[in-house]
């Protein structure tokens, strides 16, 4: 979400202000850090960041702060370090063009509309194309700080969406990669006029759209997945079958205290629905270990939920205690070690099956989409099923669709040949 938040603003300044991309940091008149504020990690590096900037930034070049940081510490950014220009908050975008030329300039409010904004256009792959479809979340996980930054959940009309995806497809996409915080509670809250259209259906809507050959989405709630959303993920061609279900913990009653509003059981019901409807998808998840109050058996049934489902991608973090969450408050707060202990149990246990994952994926063929070219002839694309493919090949095959063979297997990416 925050790439896509970026090339939104790199469309702004390159249509209405005379600003282009540079890769050399030397040549940059405006430097824009987008920041990240769901752990505590990312929001200490933007102060060592505006450190470097300063140093060897061109005298006069502005710096812009946007994205949750900013949303969550608004003016207090410039207090901390006045060399900032500009504050703009996660929800406020669409006002880059009138934040740039004003002085300690903070726009952060929450609740911004701009779900109807039509941004210029700016793409960082002309191949795949990432469109936004809500903004905000209606939830309130205890452990979250994104409510707080992002703001109440807008769903962007689905005739927008449609025709933006028309237009990168038009422009040499194939792939689109639908965004929201919840993607499938699309369709419950609208400001602009709009007649009634879940998740499921702006699915089959985009689906129609001709010349358009994957969709992908990310993240959907493991509450929301109904038997029609997860039946539409299975049957329609056009849906990429790799699916983010994020767990975050498997003990119910660490869900309950999290208010993620599902069970244990729902969730391994839902993995098992998948399983059984589409035994092709892989599943990724979300975890946290080290929320407040977690015991052992708590976490024994969070490696329980691993065991079972076998994700084929795990990203794991240890709580990080956030302002403006319940859950900084609550007071059996569990120690760093502990917590380093257990995430380097689940990692470890991932591995060993991620490595039974990819090993029989040898000699077995995948429909992979080429999108970049790498050093040394090689070109790297996706298998429908979210696999990274490293191919012997050049411009030929980029924006191509092409049947490959595994050659040779690895954690983190598969190599091949292409199939005659
Ligand atoms: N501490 C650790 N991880 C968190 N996440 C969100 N908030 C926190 C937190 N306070 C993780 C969740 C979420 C992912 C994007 O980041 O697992 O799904
Ligand atoms: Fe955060 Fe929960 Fe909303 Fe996801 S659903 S953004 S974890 S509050």
């Amino acid at each position: 979400m925050n790439v896509r938040d970026s090339e939104h603003m790199i469309a702004e300044l390159n249509s209405k202000e005379p600003y282009e991309l540079t890769q050399e940091l030397k040549e940059a008149d405006l430097i824009i850090i987008n920041t990240c504020s769901v752990r505590e990690k990312p929001v200490s590096k933007l102060f060592s960041e505006i450190g470097v900037f300063n140093k060897y930034k061109k005298k006069n070049a502005k710096i812009g702060v946007t994205g949750c940081t900013a949303s969550h510490l608004g003016k207090e950014i410039i207090k901390r370090a006045p060399s900032v220009d500009f504050v703009l908050g996660a929800r406020n975008i669409s006002k880059i063009t009138e934040v740039v030329e004003k002085k300690h300039a903070v726009e952060i409010d929450i609740n911004y509309d701009d779900s109807t904004y039509t941004f210029g256009e700016y793409r960082s792959n002309t191949f795949k194309a990432m469109v936004n479809i809500s903004m905000g979340c209606d939830k309130s996980c205890t452990f979250c700080i994104v409510p707080a930054t992002r703001g109440d959940e807008v769903s962007i009309p689905s005739n927008l969406i449609v025709g933006e995806i028309q237009k990168a497809v038009d422009a040499g996409a194939k792939e689109v990669m639908l965004l929201g915080q919840n993607v499938n509670n699309y369709g419950k809250y609208f400001t602009a006029d709009q007649e009634s259209c879940d998740f499921t259906e702006l699915l089959q809507k985009i689906s129609r759209v001709e010349g358009l050959e994957r969709i992908r989405f990310t993240s959907p709630h493991p509450l929301h997945m109904d038997d029609a959303f997860l039946e539409e993920f299975a049957n329609n061609p056009k849906i990429c079958k790799q699916i983010h279900v994020p767990l975050q913990s498997g003990s119910t009653s660490l869900l309950k205290d999290m208010k993620r509003g599902y069970s244990k059981e729902w969730f391994l019901n839902r993995c098992e629905k998948i399983r059984t409807l589409c035994p092709e998808a892989t599943i990724s998840t979300d975890i946290i270990v080290g929320f407040p109050g977690e015991s052992d058996e708590n976490f024994e049934d969070t490696m329980d939920v691993l065991e079972q489902v076998r994700f084929e991608q795990l990203f794991s973090f240890k709580y990080s205690p956030r302002p403006h969450t319940k859950a900084a408050e609550f007071e059996n707060q569990i120690s760093n070690e502990i917590a380093s202990k257990r995430l380097t149990r689940l990692q470890a246990r991932h591995m060993e099956i991620l490595d039974e994952v990819m090993d029989a994926q040898m000699d077995r063929e995948h429909r992979v989409y080429f999108d970049e070219l790498k050093a040394g002839g090689k070109i790297s694309g996706r298998s429908d099923d979210g696999k990274l493919f490293f191919v012997e090949g050049s411009e030929e095959l980029l924006g191509k669709i092409v049947n490959v063979k595994v050659t040779k297997t690895s954690r983190g990416a598969l190599e091949g040949i292409v199939c005659a």
